[in-house]
């Protein structure tokens, strides 16, 4: 079992998606369970997650098990043919533990204690939170292995505490010996001359807690690579619990969308399948389609273009944001075939039913409370047979290879987002997402990808901002452009080492000589609304002082001010370095034009404003983020699985519609 092809092709019966929600019955009398269930059936419901927050009633003191209650619905999920992706309730501890051992609660960077009355109040380095997680996990799995709802495993729940406690002061110096070897080492690597910060005992290494000034960004950067390695130690622990037990099952935890703590490409290397939350805001119905769009592309590369899930999504609005507004009517059901679009094999959402109690009692569900009657749950019924519909002709199928790569790593991103920086304007998970709107506004085909992956199959590949690139990601891109590859690369690039020291020059002279760059003189952060003349566009947020190397063709120059006369934009071969950020439509242009030279042509030409299309599996799906009905030319005949209607080389979407084609002989 790799994955989710045992799932969405189940013997004997056609290839479905999946599709279902988190179910948190333990919240509701046992009446409504059944009634639950035959809604789940109504709305073609295939699974459910069961379980995610339910340590506490499963080990209501410790040692103790409460299992029936569990026994009872895993019963009623087999009898009513709906399969059980179930949870380990470690994301949630019960009070006891906190209460025996204040020891599992993290501590924030200041030392004050994160209690237990929410959630996730628990320390990844806690060697008694670790062995009650084990245990329950243990059980659980040991209980329910041969059960035939079970069908997925869902480790913990959205991973994301940081601690700076005294068990983490513990592990964090095991890690950095298991990095560096000796203190000597360590001294080196984080530049300990600097300010006196020289260590002579490892007891004297700290995770970087409050201090009186800037802290040393060597020591901050391990800090969160090092956090990411101990909440997938976690995760790991707790996969090769259930995996033994049950080795054909798949097992995920469920991705925080785009989180800046978790390396996400590490995180999916470990799991059977790759799954994600995906929240955006429907107030802003255009930049959530592409924050969709994103987080798809994102995570269908981490999957390694494998069909990947929406484990968490909101049928209606979230209760977190200041101001909460409902999906419009249609944008549920458009959110979820865009997932589909992009790869994804499953969506569940959070929640099943809108719960009565606690923090999250506005938070929408696919059952609402208007009950059954509503316009959320109506809707629901509504994508569950879109879905059922497709399942058929999409179910493990991929999105064609190739297109444009845009390179993002995390380690870079940690290095960047520094205290002590330039300009704490500058942030590369906003400058990856940029980049990649203006790809998908210009209807181009877009993945992401690791800077050390091959990228021999992308014939354009760009680099919006990786401040820290290590010696195998230089020489990759060194070997991607010789081998005929084309490379848009952002600013402030290859500027650090993995230890975050500068390289010398200020930039690597591999990517300098890529790039037809001599030296950089000085770096221009700009700041907030200033914008640069660079003649036929404006540059936002950085510029450069840059001296071009002979053989660089300058592309665009900078005008007025300081830089006058400068190089803003350079050619050199078959690369582009872009020295300043150029507003959005000039971006979309520039990026437009890289394509269009290295042969990537948009999925659809001619397609209206906020119509967006895409190919799967030999489909052609096409979804409208807008408002007012457009008309879409597609030249040939085509038949739409949404509808059956045959389409005769055009078609009309309506407000937030969708079509999905299959050309026709
Ligand atoms: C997620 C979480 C869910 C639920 C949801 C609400 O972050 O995993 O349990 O809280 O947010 O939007």
């Amino acid at each position: 079992m790799t994955g989710l092809d045992d799932l969405t092709r189940p013997p004997g019966r056609p290839p479905r998606l999946l599709y279902g929600a988190d179910w948190n019955p333990e919240q509701w009398p046992e009446d409504t369970w059944t009634e639950d269930l035959r809604l789940m059936r109504r709305a073609g419901v295939t699974t459910v997650t069961l379980g995610v927050f339910s340590w506490a009633r499963l080990e209501p003191e410790p040692g103790a098990r409460e299992f029936g209650w569990l026994d009872r619905l895993m019963d009623l999920a087999r009898d009513h043919g709906i399969g059980v992706v179930l949870a380990t309730p470690t994301a949630s501890p019960p009070p006891w533990l906190g209460r025996l051992h204040p020891e599992t609660l993290p501590r924030d960077e200041d030392g004050r204690t994160e209690w237990w009355g929410s959630r996730q109040h628990f320390s990844h380095s806690s060697e008694a939170y670790r062995r009650h997680a084990a245990a329950i996990t243990e059980d659980l799995a040991a209980r329910y292995a041969r059960h035939p709802a079970l069908v997925m495993w869902h480790i913990n729940n959205e991973y994301c505490t940081y601690d700076w406690g005294d068990e983490a002061a513990r592990t964090f110096r095991t890690w950095l010996q298991d990095r560096y070897g000796t203190l000597d080492a360590l001294n080196t690597a984080w530049g300990g001359d600097f300010w006196s910060q020289r260590y002579a005992d490892w007891d004297e290494v700290l995770p970087p807690r409050r201090a009186h000034y800037l802290r040393n960004p060597a020591h901050v950067l391990d800090f969160r690579r090092y956090t990411s390695d101990m909440l997938l130690d976690c995760y790991r622990a707790e996969r090769d619990i259930v995996r033994a037990h049950t080795p054909h099952l798949p097992v995920t935890t469920n991705l925080m969308p785009f989180w800046s703590g978790q390396d996400g490409w590490a995180w999916a290397a470990e799991q059977d399948l790759v799954s994600v939350d995906v929240y955006p805001d429907p107030a802003a119905p255009r930049a959530g389609a592409h924050e969709n769009a994103f987080l798809a592309d994102l995570t269908r590369a981490e999957a390694g273009g494998r069909p990947w899930m929406v484990m968490e999504q909101a049928a209606g609005a979230v209760n977190w944001r200041p101001v909460n507004r409902p999906k419009p009517e249609g944008l549920n059901r458009l959110r979820t075939l865009q997932a589909v679009a992009r790869g994804a094999d499953a969506v569940h959402f959070f929640q099943w039913r809108a719960s009565r109690q606690g923090a999250e009692k506005f938070h929408s569900g696919m059952l609402g409370h208007s009950g059954p009657r509503g316009r959320g749950f109506r809707e629901s019924v509504r994508v569950g047979a879109d879905l059922a519909r497709l399942g058929p002709r999409v179910a493990g199928s991929r999105l064609p290879a190739g297109g444009v790569a845009v390179l993002h790593d995390w380690d870079s991103w940690w290095a960047q987002r520094h205290e002590g920086a330039l300009s704490d304007r500058l942030d590369q998970g906003e400058l990856v997402r940029t980049w990649h709107r203006a790809l998908w506004e210009a209807g181009l085909p877009t993945t992401l990808a690791h800077p050390h992956h091959d990228l021999t199959a992308h014939p354009l590949v760009v680099v919006p901002h990786l401040y820290l690139l290590d010696d195998t990601a230089l020489d990759n891109l060194r070997r991607y452009a010789a081998g005929g590859g084309r490379l848009v690369c952002g600013f402030f690039t290859g500027v650090a080492d993995p230890d975050d020291r500068i390289r010398p020059g200020g930039m690597d002279a591999r990517l300098r000589a890529l790039l037809g760059i001599d030296r950089v003189d000085e770096w221009w952060p700009l700041e907030t609304g200033d914008r640069v003349d660079c003649g036929a566009f404006h540059g936002t947020l950085w510029s450069e002082e840059l001296v071009p190397a002979p053989g660089a063709e300058i592309l665009a120059t900078y005008r007025g001010g300081e830089l006058d006369g400068r190089p803003a934009v350079l050619r050199h071969g078959p690369t582009r370095y872009l020295s300043t950020l150029p507003e959005p439509a000039a971006l979309r242009a520039l990026l437009a034009e890289a394509a269009a030279e290295a042969g990537v042509r948009p999925v659809l030409a001619g397609l209206p404003d906020g119509v967006e299309a895409v190919r799967r599996g030999g489909l052609l799906f096409l979804l409208h983020h807008g408002r007012e009905p457009v008309s879409v030319t597609v030249p040939g005949r085509h038949r739409d699985l949404l509808t059956g209607a045959t389409v005769d080389s055009a078609l009309t979407l309506d407000r937030f519609g969708a079509a999905v084609l299959e050309e026709q002989p």
